[in-house]
């Protein structure tokens, strides 16, 4: 080959290189980390794998997204903070969390026996009180696009817990909701606020002696194992709001980021379509597995139970907009 040859071919070779890196470059997806804390197998964690199914099928793989379940790329508190500083993009935490986001208003899901049945919370979460929460979370950077269902929470414990006095002296598991420990309180319980990844292990060191949780959480993270009694009380309701970083989520281009809201919506459907049947059927295998004893409140027993907890009301008015309880409780209509 003649120099000048030798001098296109070697042009032209560079050139396609450069080509090929560009287009890979342009062709690199966006990775959606999405962070959350329960087993794979709940319904959160099927609707996070239902959201990256869909939404990575949607965009034609130029969005990825990565699942992290059960606490392994953060734990609660940590991944809050982490969304705020972009390190992750996209999470699912229960509604009692994001009073640390400066949504203290969210504790008002928290609110025990506010809830008659799983269409009262719907009525709340997805009318206007529900948009009014999650549009106040802008103002930190975070984005909320949507609700999932959990379901009702039962107590676990090491002695049975049917009358008001049996939770006297108990250290008790609770989220970080000032509701939800202001709950305990009002019972005689000490509330001890801990993160999910860790009860298992103190329950099990002696450090708490119950816990309230969704059973498909109970059964998920084997916390029936070290507990004696299950209480069905239907006292209190968890949920979720997915949220994604603002700044990331904006400057997403628009036609990919309608196309991973409408994954988000059949996701959420797909979620919340879910919880009721993983909470009834975790409930059972706790039952089979025969390490602890169940009990169901009756009407006498709930309403006792409802009468001590009714002053977390008026302590929750001092840090709960009473606008939101307002049309908290007009959306959910009477408690059960
Ligand atoms: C909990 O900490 O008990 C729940 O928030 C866990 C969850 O996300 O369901």
């Amino acid at each position: 080959m003649s120099p000048f040859r030798t001098r296109i071919f070697t042009v032209t070779v560079a050139a396609l290189l450069l080509a090929a890196s560009c287009t890979a470059w342009a062709q690199a997806p966006i990775v959606i980390q999405f962070s959350h804390v329960v087993a794979a197998d709940t319904a959160k964690g099927k609707g996070a794998l239902r959201f990256k199914e869909l939404a990575e099928a949607r965009t034609a793989g130029r969005v990825k997204v990565e699942v992290f379940a059960n606490s392994t790329l953060y734990k609660d508190r940590e991944e809050l903070e982490a969304l705020r500083l972009g390190a992750v993009q996209m999470l699912a935490p229960s509604l009692s969390k994001l009073a640390s986001l400066g949504g203290g208003d969210f504790e008002a899901f928290d609110l025990p026996f506010l809830f008659r049945d799983r269409a009262a919370f719907r009525a709340v979460a997805n009318g206007p009180a529900g948009a009014a929460l999650l549009q106040k979370l802008e103002s930190r950077g975070i984005k909320g696009l949507a609700y999932w269902d959990n379901g009702f929470k039962a107590f676990t414990s090491n002695r049975p817990l049917r009358k008001v006095s049996d939770f006297q002296g108990l250290r008790v598991r609770v989220q970080a909701s000032r509701v939800s420990t202001a709950q305990m309180r009002a019972v005689g319980a000490e509330p001890r606020v801990t993160p999910l990844s860790d009860v298992y292990a103190d329950l099990k060191d002696g450090l708490l002696d119950g816990e309230e949780g969704a059973p498909s959480n109970i059964y998920s993270q084997r916390l029936h194992e070290m507990q004696k009694h299950l209480t069905v009380s239907n006292h209190g309701y968890l949920a979720y709001a997915v949220i994604v970083n603002k700044a990331f989520w904006d400057g997403l281009p628009s036609e990919l980021r309608s196309k991973l809201e409408g994954a988000l919506r059949d996701a959420s459907s797909y979620a919340s379509s879910l919880a009721e049947a993983e909470n009834t059927q975790a409930l059972e295998r706790i039952k089979a597995s025969g390490k602890l004893q169940v009990y169901t409140l009756n009407a006498d027993e709930q309403a006792q139970w409802r009468a001590a907890m009714a002053s977390v009301y008026s302590d929750a008015s001092a840090w709960i907009n009473p606008q939101t309880l307002r049309a908290f409780k007009a959306a959910a209509g009477p408690g059960p």
